[in-house]
């Protein structure tokens, strides 16, 4: 089936918090979520032309995208992109595990279809690659990214797919200005170069890079990105200081100047989203230019902290 092209708002959504949500508690991120909460995140981003969905069977194994549903009930389905993940790790051991865990997701989000879906953590690329053919030719898929995927797994995946005259549209890695592997790595300047959309996750550091956390007021106590971030964060204040003074001026928070900045970059952050009021963040963060001198002046803060922030779940690019 053909698809338009791939066409993106220029932030997304993330949710993987909103799988903490509920009777599954306040596990990774330590965050109190509710329902009402949720639907008022929906609406103020769904009425800001903020529109694509990001979320994954794993974030607390199929919550995110129930609550995600939920929270979207009553808009048209043509009014808003989802985007989730096929994750090898948990691949199950039926004839066509990539079809079954789609297949799965598409019922807990109660439709036929999703806009973008992805290869979650490489695996065996030429075995999980091919199974997605079928689900882009039905149209179950329309458009399909490969995220923590290094150069020569793009590389694959993308060959494999152009032999069925499909492609790889969409990169999704960790970047921030604390991690910037995929820029050093050459996969920003690849995916400009081939016209595929590159989505930088975890761009505020899960909210380690907002300003809002500090070692005074470290991120909540017992949650995991407490037990990775809260002993930086000394580390951290001289750059979440500084974003903060460059925000004051355009009457803009520490967290819209990270995003500002992974906008300036050329890429899409997919910023996880959890109170009404970030939207109103990421819609400042939208009209935010930074300056040459001031990109440079944040990315040097940001090597002085010499922190390594990779993810467990994460390859070295
Ligand atoms: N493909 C992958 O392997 C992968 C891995 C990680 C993430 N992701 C995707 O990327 C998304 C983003 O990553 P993330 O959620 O882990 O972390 P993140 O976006 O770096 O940080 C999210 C946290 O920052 C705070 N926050 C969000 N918006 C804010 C704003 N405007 N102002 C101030 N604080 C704000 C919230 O913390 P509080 O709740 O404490 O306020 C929120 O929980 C995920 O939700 C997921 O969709 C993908």
């Amino acid at each position: 089936m053909a698809s338009k092209a791939l066409d993106v708002p220029a932030v997304a959504l993330g949710t993987w918090a909103w799988g903490d949500s509920g009777e599954a508690g306040d596990g990774y991120f330590g965050s109190r979520l509710s329902e009402s909460g949720l639907r008022e995140v929906v609406e103020k981003a769904q009425s800001n032309g903020l529109t694509l969905w990001d979320t994954a069977v794993v974030y607390g194994m199929g919550r995110s995208e129930s609550v995600l549903a939920q929270a979207l009930a009553g808009y048209d389905r043509s009014e808003y992109q989802l985007s989730t993940k096929f994750t090898p790790q948990i691949a199950g051991d039926g004839g066509d595990p990539v079809a079954d865990m789609l297949g799965q997701s598409l019922d807990r989000m109660g439709t036929d279809y999703v806009d973008l879906f992805w290869i979650h953590n490489p695996a065996d690329v030429a075995r999980w690659t091919p199974p997605l053919i079928p689900l882009l030719r039905s149209g179950a898929i329309r458009h399909v990214g490969v995220s923590n995927h290094n150069m020569e797994e793009i590389a694959l995946a993308d060959r494999i797919l152009g032999e069925a005259g499909f492609r790889v549209e969409a990169v999704q890695n960790h970047f921030s200005l604390l991690y910037r592997s995929s820029e050093r790595a050459g996969i920003l300047d690849h995916c400009r170069e081939h016209d595929v959309r590159f989505f930088s996750y975890m761009v505020l550091e899960q909210g380690a890079l907002t300003g809002r956390y500090s070692p005074a007021h470290p991120l909540p106590e017992g949650s995991s990105r407490a037990a990775v971030y809260n002993g930086m964060l000394p580390q951290l204040q001289a750059l979440t200081e500084r974003m903060g003074a460059i925000g004051e001026v355009r009457g803009a928070s520490a967290a819209d100047v990270a995003t500002a900045w992974a906008i300036a970059k050329g890429t899409t952050p997919i910023v996880g989203v959890t109170k009404a009021g970030h939207i109103d963040g990421l819609v400042r963060a939208r009209g935010i230019e930074l300056a040459g001198e001031e990109i440079a002046e944040l990315e040097a803060l940001a090597d002085a902290a010499d922190v390594d922030t990779r993810g467990f779940w994460e390859q070295g690019m």
